[in-house]
């Protein structure tokens, strides 16, 4: 499907099909992409960044950046890995550096990106993937485009 209009739903019953998902969705991201990822806690938001960045070449651990708020993986791409749930608002996401760091050359994934209102670009992929039970999982991918407030800009 074409990247700019890019908006699909699956139902995935296991980790390999979340994998698998994940995978065909790593072949479409190019340097400079944002991917946001909404879901509740455990729904499988750093599960989805680690089968990217596997399949993008980074053959290290992916772990949750819920402490560290970024990590940094070397892949065919940096890779950067944003986890916003420990910060508060957008002042604190500003004053780590996000705007900055958005001009890295790289490829971006936002867990928690609610907590960026108004900070993410004009366009940018979001992937929600909400709980159905233990091992099932409903993912939606779109890409959003026109984002109106977009407060990082130089
Ligand atoms: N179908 C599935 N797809 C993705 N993860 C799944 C699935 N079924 C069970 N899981 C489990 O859900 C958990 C998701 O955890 P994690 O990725 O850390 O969530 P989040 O980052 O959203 O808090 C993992 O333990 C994973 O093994
Ligand atoms: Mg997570």
């Amino acid at each position: 499907m074409a990247r700019d209009s890019y908006s699909s739903e699956f139902i995935s019953t296991s980790e390999n099909e979340t994998s698998r998902i994940a995978k065909d969705f790593a072949d479409l991201l190019k340097i400079g992409d944002v991917v946001a990822l909404k879901g509740e806690l455990g729904s499988g938001k750093t599960f989805f960044v680690k089968k990217i960045a596997e399949e993008l070449g980074f053959d290290g651990y992916v772990s949750s950046p819920t402490f560290t708020i970024l990590n940094i993986y070397e892949a065919s791409t940096y890779l950067y890995h944003f986890d916003f749930y420990r910060l508060k608002n957008v002042e604190e996401i500003e004053k780590i550096g996000f705007c900055d760091l958005l001009m890295e050359e790289g490829i971006f994934f936002i867990e928690w990106p609610e907590k960026a209102e108004g900070l993410l670009p004009e366009e940018y992929f979001e992937v929600r993937i909400d709980i159905v039970n233990a091992t099932h999982r409903n993912l939606s991918i779109k890409k959003i485009a026109g984002n109106k407030e977009v407060k990082c800009q130089n």
